[in-house]
C-alpha cells in the first residue's frame, strides 16, 4: 500500500492559517493525501507558540498530527493540552519533566504512522540533550509498532540536519527539516530509502522577516534596540512543504515533491487574528 503525506513547514499565525485554509481541500484531492502534518510553533496570532484554538483549527481541517520547536512555551495555556492530547508534539529532547510528547502516533486505517519531533542544538540558544541519541531511542520504541515513521528536525544548521538524517537513513520512511522558514531545494530520497528535505520553509506571508513584518527587524539590526516583532498580514502568501509517498510495506519512500504555492488573492486585513 503506498500512503501519501503532505507536510507543511511552520505556519506563521492568522495569515499562514489563512493561505492553509484556502488550499488545502485542493492539496487533498490533487495528492491524493492520506495524512496532513505541519509545524505550528508559530501558529499563534502573533507568530509565538500555539494555543488550544489553532488545534482546533488544525483539527478541523483534519491535520493528523501537529508538530512544533523551541516556541513551543511561548503559550502558557498549550502546556495542559500537550499533556491531555497526542496530536501536538513538542521536541524530544526537551527535558522529561517538560509538559507532553516528541514521539507521537496516528491511524491510516489499519496502518500506524509514527512520529517524532527532534531539535536540533547547533546555534540554537536552548540545552536540549542530544538529539541523535533522543532519535535513537525513539526509534527504537517506534520500530516495536510501525515501519512508517516520520520525523520533524527542528534545527537551525543545515549540517546539522543533513548529518542526522544520513546516520538514520533507511530507518525512517521521511525526515523533514523545520525552524529556518526558508525552503531549501534539496528534496530527495537518501540512498538506503528516507525522504530528506533539509528545510520545508514555512507557510505565512511571503514579502516579510520568516513571516514578521520586516521594518520592526531592520529597525532591531539598525539600533540594536529591542522593537515589537509582529506578523506580517500584506499578500502574496506562501504555503510551504511536501508530499512523500511512502511504502508501507518496507517504510521506505518511494518519492518526495516540493510544494511551494505562492497565491496573491489571499487578502488578510488582520480581523479575527485574536481567534489565532
Ligand atoms: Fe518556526
Ligand atoms: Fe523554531
Amino acid at each position: 500500500m503506498k500512503i501519501r503525506v503532505l507536510f507543511l513547514g511552520d505556519l506563521i499565525g492568522a495569515p499562514g492559517a489563512a493561505v492553509f485554509q484556502k488550499h488545502i481541500a485542493k492539496l487533498r484531492s490533487e495528492y491524493s493525501l492520506d495524512a496532513v502534518l505541519v509545524n505550528g510553533e508559530n501558529s499563534a496570532h502573533d507568530g509565538k507558540g500555539i494555543t488550544p484554538k489553532v488545534m482546533k483549527f488544525f483539527k478541523h481541517h483534519g491535520v493528523n498530527m501537529v508538530t512544533s520547536g523551541n516556541h513551543i512555551w511561548q503559550k502558557k495555556d498549550i502546556y495542559p493540552y500537550l499533556t491531555e492530547h497526542k496530536d501536538l508534539l513538542r521536541p524530544i529532547n526537551f527535558p522529561s519533566s517538560c509538559p507532553g510528547s516528541g514521539v507521537g502516533m496516528f491511524s491510516i486505517g489499519d496502518q500506524i504512522v509514527g512520529v517524532v519531533n527532534v531539535q536540533g542544538r547547533v546555534f540554537m540558544r536552548e540545552f536540549v540533550s542530544c538529539p541523535l541519541r533522543a532519535l535513537e531511542s525513539a526509534l527504537t520504541f517506534l520500530k516495536t509498532r510501525t515501519k512508517i515513521i516520520i520525523v520533524d528536525m527542528h534545527a537551525e544548521a543545515t549540517s546539522e540536519k543533513v548529518c542526522l538524517a544520513l546516520h538514520f537513513d533507511g530507518q525512517i520512511s521521511a525526515y523533514v527539516g523545520t525552524h529556518t522558514h526558508v525552503q531549501t531545494a534539496d528534496e530527495r530520497i537518501l540512498p538506503k530509502g528516507t525522504a530528506y528535505i533539509t528545510d520545508l520553509g514555512m507557510c505565512g506571508a511571503l514579502n516579510s522577516s520568516i513571516g514578521i513584518k520586516p521594518q520592526a527587524v531592520i529597525h532591531n539590526m539598525l539600533t540594536q534596540m529591542p522593537s515589537k516583532f509582529e506578523v506580517e498580514t500584506e499578500g502574496p502568501m506562501v504555503l510551504s512543504g511536501v508530499v512523500v509517498e511512502i511504502d508501507s510495506q518496507t517504510g521506505h519512500a518511494l518519492s518526495i515533491e516540493r510544494i511551494r504555492v505562492i497565491d496573491d488573492s489571499v487578502r488578510f486585513d488582520g480581523e479575527g487574528m485574536e481567534h489565532f
